[in-house]
Formats: structure tokens, C-alpha cells, sequence
């Protein structure tokens, strides 16, 4: 019997360890020059991208949510509450220790392992004035599932902003979907 699938089925799974393992490592190296001006910035920039001033008494949902630097900023400009989640465990463990740096009592920020492609999950997940998902989508593998999946939770009157491919901005409030400049 050949043994071709059983090793194109292990390099896969290696490949795949090795990207996300590249993901988690990157975070661990940012978690070390985060700084209060990096943190600013990424506040200036939701709050630019949303058009608010803050996101007091919104809720706020970071699907892929990478180092936790949005999720902590979204955190920062007063977000009712927060819910991030990655796939990838290293990235996860880096939103942790960001959330235990600056806000270690608040229990209005989850952190979670989750997959944007596991439909159940996402849809378990409630509802939520803002949906974001920076530069996820088009690294699932899957896009437009993922796509489908990253619209499931926003609420009647919420807003989604997402990336993917890297060359188009979506912008999505509630029905509308518009593209914006890149
Ligand atoms: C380029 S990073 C962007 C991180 C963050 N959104 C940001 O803007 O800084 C892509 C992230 O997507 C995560 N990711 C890839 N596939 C995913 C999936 N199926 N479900 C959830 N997260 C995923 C990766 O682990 C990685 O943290």
C-alpha cells in the first residue's frame, strides 16, 4: 500500500503548524515593543474607521483577533464588552497576556480559542454592535465561508469592518456592503 496520501496528509499538517506557529511567534515578538504609542494608534484607528468618538456601551466582537492589540484598544475607547478569538493558540495566549497587563479584573473582555470557519461556534456566540475581523478572512483558507460566518453576528443596527486578500477594504453596515479605498 502506498504511503503517499499518509505523508502529503502529514506535510500538510505541518505546513499548517509551522504558519500558525509563524503567527503566534510574531506576536510574541510585538508584545515586546508594545508601547502606549502603538496602543494609541490602534485606537485612532477604530475610531477612525468606525467614525466614533468611543464605543462606550457597545459591544465589540474581534474575529482573529491576532496579538489582541484592537480588542485591548476597542477595550480602551470603553467597549460595554469585548469577545476575541483566533484559532491559532499562540495568538490567543498573546491577547491574554495583553488583557492581563492592562485590564486583569475586567470580566467584560473573553478571550477564547475559536475558529471563524466553525459555524456553530460563531453562532453561539451572540450578537454584537461591532464585528471585526482585520486581515482574517483571507487566511482561513476559506474565504467566503468565512465571510459568511464573520456577518453571522452582527446585530440589526452593528457595523462590520474586514479585510480580505489584503487589496479590498469591505465595509458592511448592516445591509449595506460598500467598498472603501485600501
Ligand atoms: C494577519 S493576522 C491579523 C490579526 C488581527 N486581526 C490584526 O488586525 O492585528 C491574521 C489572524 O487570523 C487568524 N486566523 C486565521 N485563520 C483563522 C480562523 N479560521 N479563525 C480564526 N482566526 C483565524 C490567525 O491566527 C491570525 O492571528
Amino acid at each position: 500500500m502506498s504511503s503517499a496520501p499518509v505523508q502529503a496528509a502529514v506535510q500538510e499538517s505541518e505546513l499548517a503548524a509551522e504558519t500558525r506557529f509563524a503567527f503566534g511567534r510574531n506576536w510574541q515578538r510585538f508584545l515586546r515593543v508594545l508601547n502606549d504609542d502603538r496602543i494609541a494608534e490602534a485606537e485612532k484607528s477604530l475610531r477612525t474607521m468606525l467614525q466614533v468618538d468611543d464605543l462606550r456601551s457597545k459591544s465589540f466582537i474581534d474575529i482573529g483577533s491576532g496579538s489582541g492589540l484592537f480588542s485591548l484598544a476597542a477595550m480602551r475607547l470603553g467597549a460595554a464588552r469585548v469577545h476575541s478569538f483566533d484559532h491559532d493558540p499562540n495568538s490567543v495566549a498573546c491577547a491574554q497576556e495583553l488583557k492581563r497587563r492592562y485590564f486583569p479584573q475586567e470580566t467584560n473582555w473573553v478571550i477564547q480559542q475559536g475558529s471563524v470557519l466553525d459555524s456553530p461556534y460563531v453562532g453561539c456566540l451572540g450578537t454584537f454592535d461591532v464585528v471585526y475581523s482585520w486581515g482574517v478572512l483571507h487566511h482561513t483558507g476559506k474565504m467566503w465561508q468565512a465571510l459568511e460566518n464573520a456577518i453571522l453576528p452582527v446585530s440589526s443596527n452593528g457595523a462590520t469592518a474586514a479585510t480580505f486578500s489584503g487589496v479590498f477594504r469591505l465595509r458592511c453596515f448592516s445591509v449595506r456592503i460598500s467598498p472603501c479605498a485600501a
